[in-house]
């Protein structure tokens, strides 16, 4: 696996500097926001979500592939572009991190406190809110399905770590890796009877790689 995601962030990190200068001209006016609020922005294939802790800084947990690769504190620091979060999401590598709002906004235009119309739970006082969020900040693992970023801001705003977008997430991923599959397991078969007769072994190593993905995605 680590000498996969090393090709890989050669691949999509390094080349990618031009990527960081996104929200460079985009302006939010942060007197709007509160301490303790639920921000919500769209990022790649979901929704991202962070707890705004006053003077220009959100806390949010966030997929992230550098620190696997780099102790440069400095480099960590600089905002997660799409490329370290996909790749954090496929390591399952995450942490809860403190950015200024530009960084985490990532150019998208930011919702607030949006979820409370779905909670049953009335959300906490603001200060103990951010409070909660303050007290994760640090490394953990990450896993799209069952602990992710949402999690991390419905325990801080209401104190219960649910995920609305979880299901929905399953029920995708799922369609996507059944139609594919079926895809996939129909060329195999053709592919099978061919190499009948022959060496099985490049159809044995793909199926192989296919199914371990899947389960490494899915746990
Ligand atoms: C978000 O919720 C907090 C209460 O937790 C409230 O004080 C604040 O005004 C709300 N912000 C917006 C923009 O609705």
């Amino acid at each position: 696996m680590i000498p996969f995601l090393q090709l890989l962030s050669l691949v999509f990190i390094t080349p990618k500097v031009q990527e960081e200068d996104k929200t460079k001209d985009y302006k939010y006016d942060l007197s709007v926001y509160k301490r303790g609020d639920l921000l919500e922005v769209p990022r790649t294939l979901f929704t991202h979500f962070g707890i705004y802790l006053g003077n220009n800084r959100v806390a949010h947990f966030i997929p992230d592939i550098l620190p696997m690769f780099t102790k440069n504190v400095e480099d960590i620091a600089k905002m997660v572009t799409n490329n370290r979060l996909i790749l954090g999401v496929i390591a399952k590598a995450a942490s809860v991190r403190v950015d200024s709002f530009a960084d985490f906004a990532y150019g998208s235009e930011v919702l607030v406190n949006h979820t409370d119309r779905l909670c049953h739970q009335p959300p906490l006082e603001g200060d103990e809110v951010a409070r909660r969020a303050e007290k994760l900040v640090g490394r953990c693992t990450y896993s799209l399905l069952w602990y992710n970023c949402e999690h991390y801001v419905m325990y801080c705003r209401y104190g219960v770590a649910i995920s609305y977008q979880t299901c929905q997430f399953c029920t995708a991923v799922r369609k996507i890796i059944c139609s594919r599959m079926n895809a996939y397991l129909t060329a195999l078969c053709g592919i099978g009877i061919m190499l009948y007769l022959e060496s099985l072994t490049p159809l044995t190593a793909v199926t192989t790689l296919l199914v371990a993905f899947t389960l490494w995605m899915a746990s």
